[in-house]
């Protein structure tokens, strides 16, 4: 049996998506026959409350100088990087020279307005994917090449000194190794140091049936309960949180060292929220998982309908999620024309496992289909508003968070 990453306790799955490739592993043909693939399937520890995947892809596999992920892709989550790094600096920095860390800090979306400020802020990056690392260099930003440990925060510590924060964005929950990383944290953070990050919030995965936020580079699935349990082991707690809406719904958390900082009454309220909401009860996974299957069911038949009228689909972002929902429910080349996406590194290549083509953006102007299905859903207002030309010709969104629904 599976053992829990936190406390080692066995872990029953609650759920299986059966064969998964590499999420973010786009091919070329000549890939095809070689493809990795690996059991996807997500169990709640019963003593620590932890969400996570029971089996595991070796980060190496993930995380390398092929990187397709480039954060800055999307303008939205530019202007929300630049805000995040304005409220670090109004909030939380007081000391005169202070010093901030981030945690896979990818293209510099983040770091870059640390590097500009004010003539410059102490910081440092840790980014183990070589290529948007370099892409961060070229930004200003310092960055290191390396995973985040116990021995790269010794290494950190030693030459720039304690760090006043250390940052992350939907990078924690990246992290299998995650006693080492905590044991980093001790080290790096000075003792009014603060450990900064966001992650999807398990709460909106459960209520919105996003259940494309599982795959192989989330080994984890975040809430008050479980990290507040992780935490103390540390002797560190969460001193404040903030929703967030990116990413389909994510919680920014504020952690500190016991008795360093006031914790705010908001962190109480949630926890108790999430008694509430029955995060820790096996009977909200078993509800999940029925909503997964029906939502999966409902996709399937609404895009088969449509190519059985004879209707062109295309496809919107080839997102890291979208890997899930093509192998899981079975969408392939035969009902989705082709995906289109802004990312160099991953036109003209083919989707994980799906092997749906994926071409620039100009493609889908080109020519527009009758149906887009919105993979970047999390990404739906800012693609929506821009697409009016689409929508103008007829044109029609599909979406499946929350609800399968072709949008008006
Ligand atoms: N923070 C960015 C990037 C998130 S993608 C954003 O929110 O847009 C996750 C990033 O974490 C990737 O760039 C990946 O290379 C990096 N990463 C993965 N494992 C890591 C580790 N052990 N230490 C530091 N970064 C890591
Ligand atoms: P995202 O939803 O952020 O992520 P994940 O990989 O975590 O599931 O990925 C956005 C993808 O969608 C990325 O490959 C770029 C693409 N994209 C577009 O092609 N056009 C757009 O307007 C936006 C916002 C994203």
């Amino acid at each position: 049996m599976p053992q829990c990453l936190i406390c080692q306790n066995a872990i029953e799955p609650f759920m299986s998506f059966g064969k998964m490739p590499i999420a973010n592993g786009f091919l070329r043909p000549e890939d095809f026959g070689g493809e990795f693939v690996f059991d996807l399937k997500v169990g709640c520890c019963e003593r620590c409350h932890m969400v996570q995947l029971t089996e595991l892809v070796d980060p190496a596999k993930l995380f390398h100088e092929n990187y397709a992920y480039f954060s800055s892709i999307s303008t939205r989550m530019a202007e929300h990087f630049r805000c995040y790094a304005q409220a670090v600096r109004d909030e939380y920095l007081k000391t005169p020279d202070p010093l901030v860390v981030e945690i896979g800090s990818n293209d510099g979306i983040m770091l870059q307005h640390f590097a500009k400020a004010g003539g410059g802020t102490r910081h440092v990056g840790i980014e183990p994917s070589a290529n948007v690392a370099e892409a961060a260099r070229k930004k200003g930003v310092n960055t290191l090449c390396r995973f985040f440990n116990e021995e790269t925060a010794k290494g950190v510590r030693t030459e720039y000194g304690p760090a006043d924060a250390v940052l992350g964005a939907n990078v924690v929950c990246h992290l299998p190794n995650i006693h080492s990383v905590l044991k980093g944290l001790e080290i790096l953070l000075g003792p009014k140091g603060l450990f900064i990050f966001e992650e999807p919030y398990l709460g909106d995965i459960i209520e919105k049936t996003s259940y494309d936020q599982i795959y192989d580079e989330h080994y984890f699935y975040f809430c008050l309960h479980s990290l507040a349990n992780l935490f103390k082991q540390y002797g560190m707690e969460i001193v404040n949180i903030m929703p967030q809406n990116t990413h389909g719904g994510s919680m920014r958390y504020v952690v500190a060292r016991c008795g360093t900082w006031p914790v705010q009454p908001v962190v109480g309220e949630r926890c108790a929220k999430e008694v509430t909401l029955g995060l820790m009860e096996p009977a909200s996974f078993g509800r999940f998982r029925r909503n997964v299957e029906r939502s999966r069911d409902q996709l399937l038949s609404l895009l088969e309908g449509l190519r059985r009228r004879g209707k062109r689909i295309t496809a919107y972002g080839a997102t890291s999620k979208s890997t899930t929902v093509t192998n899981y429910c079975g969408i392939g080349p035969e009902l989705i024309e082709f995906i289109s996406d802004t990312t160099p590194g991953k036109q003209r290549r083919f989707s994980p496992g799906a092997h749906i083509p994926v071409v620039p953006y100009e493609r889908f102007k080109e020519a527009y289909p009758d149906y887009a299905l919105l993979f970047a859903w999390n990404h739906g207002e800012e693609i929506v508003a821009r697409e009016t030309a689409f929508t103008a010709t007829g044109g029609r969104f599909i979406s499946y968070v929350p609800n399968v629904r072709v949008q008006a």
